[in-house]
C-alpha cells in the first residue's frame, strides 16, 4: 500500500465557512506542515522552472503564502494584487465576483514593466472571478502571463474553463 501523503491529505474541509453551504477548503493545515507546504510550493513551480519568470504575482491574501515561496524559489520578484484600499501608491483596480461574495482588487500601477513575464499564484480556482481580475490587472499593465498556478481546482464552479478561455495555462494541485 502506497502511504505517501499527497498535498490533498493536507487540506481540511469546514462545512459551512463562511455562509451556509459552502465546503470551505482550509489551506492552513498544508501551510502548517513543513512537508505540505515545500511539496505544495515545488509542485506549483515545477511546470515553469525552466522558463523565465519576471515576476510572481500572488492574489489576497492566501495567495501572498505561497506565491512568496514560488517567488523566492524562482529567483524572481513578488508583486501583490490587493483588496481594494490597501496598496499605498497609485493604483489600477477591477472589479469581480466570487463564489462567496463581490469585491474590488487593485495593482500598483507600476509594478509590472510592459513585456515582463508573469505566474499568477493563489491557492485556490473556485468561480475564476479573482483570478480573471488578477490577469486584467496584469495585462492592463503590459505583463505577459506564461501560467496561472493554484493548489485547488474546484472544477464544479467552472474556474479552469473560464480562465483558460482567456488563453491562459492552468496548472493546479489538486480538486
Ligand atoms: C478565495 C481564494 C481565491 C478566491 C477564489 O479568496 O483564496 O482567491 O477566493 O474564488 P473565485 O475563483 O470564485 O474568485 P477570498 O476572496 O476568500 O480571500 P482571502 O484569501 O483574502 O480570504
Ligand atoms: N474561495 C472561494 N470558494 C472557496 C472555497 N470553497 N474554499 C476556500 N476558498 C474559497
Amino acid at each position: 500500500m502506497n502511504t505517501q501523503k499527497t498535498v490533498k491529505d493536507y487540506i481540511r474541509t469546514i462545512v459551512d465557512f463562511p455562509h451556509e453551504g459552502i465546503l470551505f477548503r482550509d489551506v492552513t493545515t498544508l501551510f502548517a506542515d513543513p512537508r505540505g507546504f515545500r511539496m505544495a510550493v515545488d509542485q506549483m513551480l515545477h511546470p515553469y522552472a525552466g522558463q523565465r519568470i519576471d515576476k510572481v504575482v500572488g492574489l489576497e491574501a492566501r495567495g501572498f503564502i505561497l506565491g512568496g515561496a514560488v517567488a523566492h524559489q524562482l529567483g524572481c520578484g513578488f508583486v501583490p494584487v490587493r483588496k481594494k484600499g490597501k496598496l499605498p501608491g497609485a493604483v489600477i483596480s477591477e472589479e469581480y465576483t466570487l463564489e462567496y461574495g463581490e469585491a474590488v482588487v487593485e495593482l500598483h500601477d507600476d509594478a509590472i514593466t510592459a513585456g515582463e513575464t508573469v505566474l499568477l499564484v493563489d491557492d485556490l480556482l473556485a468561480t475564476g472571478g479573482t483570478a480573471e481580475a488578477g490577469i486584467k490587472l496584469i495585462e492592463r499593465l503590459g505583463g505577459q502571463i506564461i501560467g496561472c498556478a493554484f493548489v485547488i481546482d474546484l472544477p464544479d464552479l467552472g474556474g479552469r474553463e473560464r480562465i483558460e478561455a482567456l488563453g491562459m495555462d492552468v496548472h493546479a494541485l489538486c480538486a
